[in-house]
């Protein structure tokens, strides 16, 4: 039976593409931060689902674990889901050389580094799904969020470059952007609800992707028209809307 691997197995989003995967009788693996987190995630998992699930721990900042972790998987993974994020205080990062170093590497370096030994091994058996989730806000950089948004903006254009590389291998490339998502990651924010997807909407778009075969998905799909308009905004238009 096929594999899923989750990086980032804690995360909402995550957690709600992991379960269809495991109904459609997937095993998973879900690695992410603290080892008994993660065992009893996938254990409910289990339980949920019927499917054999593992957890396993994962920090993406430690990358000189990286290599050690992806030889130690209990299965090898046809799929990767990339779930992994942090979206901090934009103006302590401005002011803190240390956070704003780990907003970039959490939501960049880290997965980047990650992909690459997935894409490697993907690429070497000539098969294999990669599953990214980006950002809207890596489409343009906003004055309140542009930290996070060029992190994003880098991880879109890296999975885009992977698709370049891959699909001559017959590995697939999967780039996520969601809008607004009710999660733990946008918690402590006021917003419409209206405004706001659930994971399970983002998770269902995801399953649907997945089986067209498509290559970049915004979810919900309104926010493509959306983030078009905010794409073509002359600059000197964009800098005075304050957002
Ligand atoms: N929610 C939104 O509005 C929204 C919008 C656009 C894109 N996204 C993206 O969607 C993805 C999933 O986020 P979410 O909304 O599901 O939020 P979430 O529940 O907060 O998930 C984020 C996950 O990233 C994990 N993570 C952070 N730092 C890590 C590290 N050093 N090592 C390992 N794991 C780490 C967190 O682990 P812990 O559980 O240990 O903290 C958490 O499980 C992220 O890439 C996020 O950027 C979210």
């Amino acid at each position: 039976m096929a594999t899923l691997l989750v990086l980032g197995g804690g995360s909402a989003i995550g957690a709600a593409v992991a379960e269809r995967f495991a109904r459609r009788g997937w095993t998973v693996i879900l690695a992410g931060r603290g080892k008994e987190r993660m065992t009893a995630l996938a254990r409910a998992l289990s339980g949920r689902t019927g499917c054999t699930a593992f957890g396993t721990p994962l920090d993406v900042l430690d990358t000189d674990s990286h290599a050690a972790f992806w030889k130690s998987l209990p299965c090898r993974p046809e799929a990767v889901l990339c779930a992994v994020g942090l979206l901090s205080d934009q103006q302590a990062a401005r002011r803190d050389a240390a956070q704003a170093d780990r907003l970039l590497r959490t939501n960049f370096n880290g997965p980047a580094a990650l992909l690459e030994l997935a894409a490697n091994e993907f690429e070497q058996r000539g098969s294999g799904l990669i599953i990214g989730i980006s950002s809207v806000a890596g489409d343009r950089g906003r004055g309140s969020n542009y930290l996070y948004g060029s992190a994003k903006a880098g991880f879109t254009a890296l999975l885009s470059g992977l698709r370049a590389r891959l699909w001559r291998s017959g590995v697939r490339v999967l780039t996520v952007k969601p809008g607004l998502v009710d999660t733990p990651m946008i918690a402590h924010r006021t917003l419409p609800r209206w405004l706001l997807a659930t994971p399970a909407k983002v998770a269902d778009d995801i399953m649907k992707a997945v089986d067209r075969g498509g290559d970049i998905l915004y979810t919900p799909h309104w926010w493509r028209a959306v983030m078009w308009g905010v794409r073509i905004l002359p600059e000197c238009w964009f800098c005075r809307i304050n957002v």
